[in-house]
């Protein structure tokens, strides 16, 4: 496949198109965001944001970054890929956007994977993370791949110019998927499933629940159709005390947890995990008004 530049970034202030000018993004209404030193662009205005540092901090970033490069969770970046190009490469040209990429690692696999597949496919990349820490870490993986500081509920993102969305253990937004995506376009998403990192919860918990993913057949009604499910169910084989460390940190369980818990997670030596991952695909259809 072809790896070009996406073309379809957008001003977070007015919607209009974005294209490069000097060390700047810029619209014809003259707004103007640089192009930071490192590639990637801030289009996260102070009115799209609800905190100060939002996102994921720089140690959970970091966290995230050792764990994920030391190749545990592979299978899911592979299956990704998998997907994706499955998806993408009967076109003459697609946008793959990751939306909520964190510090990069299954986008810079998909793209490699994209990358090295046969096929005429002109194929563009979009990294979208509220994080700041996050980008500039995701940055560093691939220049070639659009990094963007920005938010899922408003992606500066043309309206139906997107191909595949992908959302790993992500904050997804819905509403602002469904505006980007083309018709006939597909979202990937990855979600715990009921064993997900089970002796890790039976650890830092007093009571473990287990739960499947949230029923998503109510956005049948905005266009947005199940069409594929599959679930990903593998050991990890034996972690050390510091990749646990690190995913206990890069999950949301390291501020749930119990202070007990977290401390006898912190002094594990070794653990053996369970990976439980639904993979759900929902597809873009044009519904009739009623
Ligand atoms: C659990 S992490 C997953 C990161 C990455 N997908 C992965 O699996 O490695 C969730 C990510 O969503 C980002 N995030 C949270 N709210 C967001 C929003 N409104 N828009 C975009 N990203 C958001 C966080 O900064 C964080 O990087």
């Amino acid at each position: 496949m072809n790896i070009v530049k996406a073309e379809n970034l957008t001003c977070p202030i007015d919607g209009e198109p974005l294209a490069c000018h000097n060390k700047q993004m810029q619209c014809p209404q003259g707004h103007a965001f640089d192009i930071a030193r490192q590639g990637y662009v801030n289009l996260l205005p102070v009115q799209h944001k609800r905190s100060k540092h939002p996102g994921d901090s720089k140690e959970m970033v970091l966290a995230r970054t050792h764990f994920l490069n030391s190749g545990v969770y592979k299978i899911i970046a592979d299956k990704l890929a998998e997907l994706t190009c499955a998806q993408v490469s009967n076109n003459s040209a697609a946008c793959i956007l990751d939306a909520g990429c964190g510090e990069g690692y299954y986008l810079n696999v998909i793209f490699d994977y994209l990358a090295s597949a046969a096929g005429e496919t002109r194929c563009s990349f979009i990294g979208l993370d509220i994080s700041k820490p996050a980008i500039m870490a995701a940055a560093k993986r691939n220049q070639q791949i659009s990094w963007i500081v920005g938010t899922n509920r408003q992606p500066p993102v043309a309206a139906a110019s997107v191909d595949s969305i992908i959302c790993v253990f992500g904050f997804h937004s819905f509403d602002g998927f469904n505006e980007v995506l083309k018709s006939g376009g597909k979202i990937i998403l990855v979600e715990p499933g009921p064993d997900h990192l089970i002796e890790l919860r039976k650890i830092i918990y007093s009571e473990v629940k287990k739960s499947e993913p949230a029923d998503l057949s109510y956005l049948e009604e905005k266009g947005l159709f199940l069409f594929d499910k599959q679930s990903l169910h593998f050991k990890t084989g034996l972690l050390n005390n510091e990749q646990i460390n690190n995913l206990l940190l890069m999950t949301p369980h390291f501020y749930r947890a119990t202070q007990q818990g977290r401390e006898a997670a912190e002094n594990l030596q070794q653990l053996d995990l369970t990976v439980d991952v639904v993979v759900r695909v929902l597809e873009k259809k044009n519904i009739q008004p009623l």
